[in-house]
């Protein structure tokens, strides 16, 4: 049975989507099947793997508006191993549209148990928000992995994060757990980097992996080009970076 993992941090910027698109590829290349929900209406994982994303008829907004079936929203092998649930600005309506729906929060979950035992994990890229789209994910995930970016303000809505966590293990999922936090854009020129990550190995509670994700220019490149990180530059620092955060994960 796959492992469902929601990549959360309602800041903007900090590296979920590059996280989701190049962790997912990196586990793909190492031979495990991953499904990718685009819950994001930027959609920047959709694009990330080259997806047209305005050309599709079933995304994750018509799979939330209960307008087509999960495997109707399924886009099949956008990598080998990866399989992709688009998703684009019409998401961006989902929140009014679902104030009346009765279980709204449990709409994911419902769907990704069709399919959860076709793949070994199942990523949902979130958007910077602790919205019913966020609370959809961490209700049907198994755990949050939450990136952060090494800049000043790095631990700032930590707690706000940690909290909205902690009400979903309440009141909708009580088995979630936080899977980690991995820090991204890491420079090790840098002083404050490593103050960062002094200070959030120091202060919070959970596990940080080892893997840093060094700052990487081959890493903002690869989306314009509508490749994950193993293709555009296999022999990048942030390719490597992202098959360890992968060795990693499959660890436990
Ligand atoms: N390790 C890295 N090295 C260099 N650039 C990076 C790295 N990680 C992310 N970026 C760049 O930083 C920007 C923000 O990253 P990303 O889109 O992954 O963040 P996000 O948390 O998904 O953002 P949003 O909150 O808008 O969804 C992007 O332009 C991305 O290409
Ligand atoms: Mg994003």
């Amino acid at each position: 049975m796959g492992k469902i993992i929601a990549v959360a941090n309602q800041k903007g910027g900090v590296g979920k989507t590059t996280t989701t698109v190049n962790l997912s590829a990196a586990l793909a290349e190492k031979g495990k099947k991953v499904l990718i929900i685009d819950i994001d209406p930027q959609g920047n994982a959709s694009s990330g793997f080259g997806v047209d994303k305005n050309n599709e008829e079933n995304t994750s907004y018509t799979l939330i508006m209960d307008d087509c079936t999960i495997n109707e929203a399924i886009m099949k092998d956008v990598m080998e191993n990866v399989d992709l649930v688009p998703s684009n600005m019409n998401l961006a309506g989902a929140e009014v549209e679902l104030i009346d729906v009765p279980h709204r929060e449990t709409i994911l979950r419902n769907a990704l148990d069709y399919v959860r035992d076709s793949y070994d994990y199942i990523f949902m890229d979130c958007p910077p928000s602790l919205n019913i789209l966020t609370v959809n994910a961490m209700t049907a995930a198994d755990s949050v992995l939450v990136p952060i970016q090494c800049e000043f303000y790095a631990l700032e809505g930590l707690s706000q994060l940690i909290y909205t966590i902690n009400m979903v293990r309440k009141r909708l999922n009580k088995s979630l757990v936080i899977e980690g936090i991995v820090m991204t854009m890491y420079d090790s020129r840098t002083n404050l980097s490593q103050q960062v990550v002094e200070d959030v190995r120091a202060n919070s509670r959970q596990k940080v992996y080892k893997t840093m994700i060094p700052r990487n220019v081959r890493l903002a490149e690869a989306p314009s080009y509508g490749q994950p990180i193993t293709v555009y530059d296999p022999r990048s620092a942030g390719a490597d970076a992202y098959r360890a955060l992968a060795d990693e994960i499959i660890a436990g």
